[in-house]
């Protein structure tokens, strides 16, 4: 599927501009899919399967995070005066929301147990928006790969991966939106703010690279009960769906399956650079046996 709005038409695309902002809010109002999630229809499971699926850590972790994105989000909408970008933001609030949604209609149908979390509310719209795009930009990239291993593994049924496929484009989708807003509202600001933003999002990035590293230094090591071993979640679940699998083919497959999920989108978008790079990095210097 290849989305170009037919009356977006030329090849080079300057960012900010008035073509630039068409594209990113058309791109994305058009690859909406429509689903509800308490109308899913869940696969029958084992008694082992749901066992399995009790077993992992994340889901708590995975329903606050969902909460936290999607009320930063939809709160962000109001960063923008233009209406299409705004729709955007907006939808894309909706559908964290619905990923949250889609998880508490998963966790009370297989009597898994998660509390539901306060709302959350945002402090500062731009900045925690900004974190929270960029958060997502690593968990994502890690999802995607985390995804095809579990396919391989055969360690969810693919009925139920099925149920989550078109969560986990959204978040191709949420993340190569996000890159180009980032962009985008950069171009918009007067030239004496653009450092100023440039600087917030160095420090955001750096902040979301130390929490990874932090969590890749404990991966394979015991953690004592309580610990928070779920944060970050989708760099550490390899462990948890296919034990044995190394960091290095982990990578790799993070690398294909971001490569094939951003293909279905217009090429004239700025696909994200900065973990993809630093996954092909490590991938050069780590032995395939990490
Ligand atoms: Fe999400
Ligand atoms: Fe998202």
């Amino acid at each position: 599927m290849s989305v170009v709005p037919a009356n977006i038409e030329s090849d080079v695309l300057a960012i900010g501009s008035a073509e630039h902002r068409r594209l990113l809010g058309q791109f994305f109002l058009d690859t909406f899919v429509d689903y509800v999630p308490e109308q899913m229809q869940w696969p029958a499971l084992s008694d082992e399967e749901i066992q399995r699926l009790r077993s992992l850590p994340f889901w708590q972790e995975a329903v606050s995070t969902e909460n936290v994105t999607s009320n930063t989000v939809a709160a962000a909408a109001a960063l923008e005066s233009d209406p299409l970008v705004r729709k955007a933001i907006e939808l894309q609030g909706f559908e964290e929301m619905r990923h949250a949604r889609l998880l508490v209609a998963l966790t009370s149908h297989y009597r898994i147990p998660v509390e539901s979390p306060p709302r959350f509310t945002p402090r500062s719209l731009e900045s925690d928006f900004l974190f929270a795009g960029f958060g997502e930009c690593f968990d994502s990239f890690f999802a995607f790969g985390l995804w095809a291993l579990a396919r391989q593994s055969g360690f969810f049924t693919p009925a139920l991966l099925d149920v989550f496929e078109p969560v986990m484009q959204e978040e191709a989708r949420h993340i190569l939106f996000f890159v180009n807003w980032v962009k985008y509202r950069r171009s918009q600001l007067p030239w004496w703010r653009r450092a100023a933003f440039r600087l917030l999002c160095a420090s955001i990035i750096v902040k979301q690279v130390a929490s990874r590293v932090k969590t890749a230094r404990t991966m394979g090591k015991p953690q004592p009960a309580g610990a928070g071993s779920s944060e970050n979640f989708t760099l550490t679940a390899h462990q948890d769906v296919a034990g044995d699998v190394t960091l290095h083919r982990l990578l790799e497959l993070c690398l294909a399956e971001n490569e094939r999920r951003m293909a279905e989108y217009d090429a004239r978008l700025r696909r994200p650079r900065l973990v993809p790079s630093i996954a092909r990095l490590l991938v050069k210097l780590l032995p395939a046996s990490v």
